[in-house]
């Protein structure tokens, strides 16, 4: 099967949908997930993402939670391009043709610019969240390779195959960002689910020593929640938003819209605080100090006013 679609979406493939037409050239493989292959594709002078799904099943829920979001007036709604059928050697390749996101993984976004990105990050996170949840959708299988960070921190989540209508089960997660997995709570579709797995992302982004790599294929007893508080506690960089992590980790925070409106008062009240310097060394490179002037910038449009 794999051998099939990297034959199919070479570098230079042409892509000619069997129902709408169109035509796609390949310009590089942007990511190959569990569920299918990504590539960055062209059409005349426009870039976009093509995903190829190899469960056809999955993928079609995929469309399916997309084709519902573009109808509504979430930011979501130009995700979804075209859907259509590819047929290579006989073979009908189910695709969809996607916004292309071009950024960066939060923790590089983060090395880059520095640590406290992350509570702009996590605002613009949030809101996402809750318009999704608005629509009647949780995320699921939310964690650091399912969105992207473009721009001056904007945040988009890319990958909608987990998502699921509240009030069923969960049907795609990754254990370390799932509340069972660490016996803290079901997999039944609720706001408060996404905001277990925010807190994770949140806590994996800042962590250095990269803690949840060794709990991956832990057994159950050496998994609990005093890791989770104690990797709270460890982490200086977590400190302004640790009231918000513990709270999301322990079930205590029901709804995004209140997860949101936490978020925003612990980081107003840490900058007034602290004034609105997130870093106070007193020598800065060049580069570090236009990107805090930049933090500083963006904290005050997204989260002050
Ligand atoms: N719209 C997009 N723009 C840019 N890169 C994307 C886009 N969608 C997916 N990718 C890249 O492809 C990878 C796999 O895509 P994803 O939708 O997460 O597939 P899977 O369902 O297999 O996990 C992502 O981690 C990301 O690097
Ligand atoms: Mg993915």
């Amino acid at each position: 099967m794999t051998t099939l679609y990297e034959n199919a979406f070479r570098t230079g493939s042409r892509i000619e949908g069997k129902w709408n037409g169109r035509v796609y050239i390949v310009e590089r493989q942007l990511g190959a997930g569990a569920n299918g292959l990504v590539m960055l594709v062209s059409r005349g002078r426009s870039q976009y993402a093509l995903k190829a799904g190899f469960e056809t099943i999955d993928h079609q829920s995929e469309i399916n939670v997309l084709k519902t979001l573009s109808g509504g007036e979430t930011s979501f709604r130009h995700y979804l391009v075209d859907v259509d059928d590819f047929v290579y050697q006989g073979k009908t390749i189910p695709f969809s043709v996607l916004r292309y996101i071009d950024g960066a993984t939060l923790s590089t976004f983060l090395q880059k610019n520095g640590p406290d990105w992350i509570f702009v990050i996590g605002t613009k996170l949030l809101k996402k969240l809750t318009e999704l949840h608005g629509a009647g959708f949780v995320f699921g299988d939310l964690k650091l390779e399912n969105m992207l960070i473009s721009g001056y921190g904007d945040v988009e989540l890319i990958d909608f195959g987990g998502v699921t209508p509240k009030g069923n089960s969960i049907k795609q997660l990754t254990e370390v960002y799932d509340r069972g997995y660490w016996g803290m709570g079901s997999r039944v579709a609720e706001e408060s689910y996404d905001l277990f797995a925010f807190a994770i992302l949140i806590l994996n982004a800042l962590d250095k020593q990269n803690r949840f790599a060794s709990y991956r294929n832990s057994l159950p007893q050496n998994r609990n929640k005093d890791d989770l508080l104690e990797m709270i506690r460890g982490n200086p960089h977590a400190r302004t938003v640790s009231l918000f992590l513990t709270k999301a980790l322990t079930g205590e925070i029901s709804s995004s819209r209140e997860a949101f409106r936490l978020w925003k008062s612990l980081i107003v009240q840490s900058r007034g605080r602290s004034g609105l310097h997130p870093v106070r060394t007193p020598w800065l490179k060049v580069s570090l100090a236009a990107s805090l002037l930049l933090f500083g910038i963006t904290v005050y449009r997204y989260l002050l006013y």
